[in-house]
């Protein structure tokens, strides 16, 4: 499938960061990329060298997030779209490219708290990836590093950002019914064959954070299972153990991070067909599963 953009990196500020070291590389299986020239911490699941920046600070939340064009004329579209859409990008300097590991940057402000920077050419490690916790690695190829989901009050921004701007377009939506009858709308959008690179998760409040959770796939699905018993062995807070997503058919599970957000390991996820015309309203959240695991 032809795409202009793939979900690239994701940064986060965290006030704890040697708890989610231990958490991305012993549980996750994400391997360390290395500091930046800044001193930032990177991880990745794949060849590129940097896919999560992990910076120190109050935060405790998304600070930015990255897509990559998939060539020159997507770069240059994708930033006049935005542009018409309100969202003006400025070009980075050599110092920025740099410190992300790119070859060409521009960054701009986004609906939530968060910095949305458009790059070419993410650098590449010359080996194979291989996580020795992953054995069967992460599925990114053509379909970006794995998804986000974010916290929103409204979609009326977010999607004109997301549809007009990025080029995005929906895959379908859930609503449902939430603790003490409050209604939940989670809307997921494409921009390859991922069955979403993005979800925003609409509440009738601010829950003051913009990152649900990150997401990330691996290529079999027993890593799934696996990383499951690393998070149980370590003691992780379990937010939603194991099940099937309803829409996107992933398996997977939700482990809380020691900054709060969740990160969820998955397998299987609903690839996107062209034309695409599974957009419709799911009415659940799971097929099976996702309960929350009380520890001791
Ligand atoms: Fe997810």
């Amino acid at each position: 499938m032809s795409h202009e953009i793939e979900f690239a990196y994701i940064g986060v500020e965290v006030s704890n960061p040697d708890a989610l070291d231990h958490m991305l590389t012993g549980v996750v299986g994400l391997l360390p990329g290395g500091t930046t020239i800044e001193g930032l911490r990177t991880y990745r699941n794949d060849e590129c060298s940097r896919r999560v920046f992990v910076q120190e600070g109050p935060l405790d939340d998304c600070s930015v997030l990255g897509f990559e064009a998939s060539s020159t004329e997507a770069f240059e579209n994708v930033a006049t779209r935005l542009g018409a859409a309100g969202f003006d990008l400025s070009e980075g300097d050599d110092a920025l490219s740099a410190e992300r590991g790119v070859a060409r940057i521009a960054y701009g402000k986004s609906p939530w708290r968060l910095r949305v920077e458009l790059v070419q050419d993410l650098a590449r490690e010359p080996t194979p990836f291989f996580s020795p916790l992953v054995k069967g690695g992460f599925q990114t190829s053509g379909v970006g590093a794995g998804h986000t989901a974010l916290a929103v009050t409204s979609f009326e921004d977010s999607e004109r950002f997301l549809l007009d701007g990025l080029g995005m377009i929906q895959s379908d939506w859930i609503e449902t019914e939430i603790m003490d009858g409050i209604e939940l709308e989670v809307r997921f959008y494409h921009c390859n064959s991922r069955h979403h690179s993005i979800a925003l998760a609409k509440l009738p409040f601010d829950l003051g954070k913009s990152l649900h959770h990150f997401q990330v796939e691996t290529n079999e699905r027993d890593d799934v299972g696996l990383a499951f018993d690393r998070a149980w062995a370590a003691g992780c807070e379990l937010a939603n153990g194991l099940g099937v997503h309803d829409n996107e058919g992933a398996f997977s599970f939700y482990a809380t991070s020691p900054a709060g957000f969740l990160i969820e390991v998955g397998y299987g996820t609903k690839r996107i067909s062209e034309p695409w015309d599974g957009n419709r309203r799911y009415d659940r959240i799971s097929r099976w599963g996702h309960q929350p695991i009380p520890r001791a």
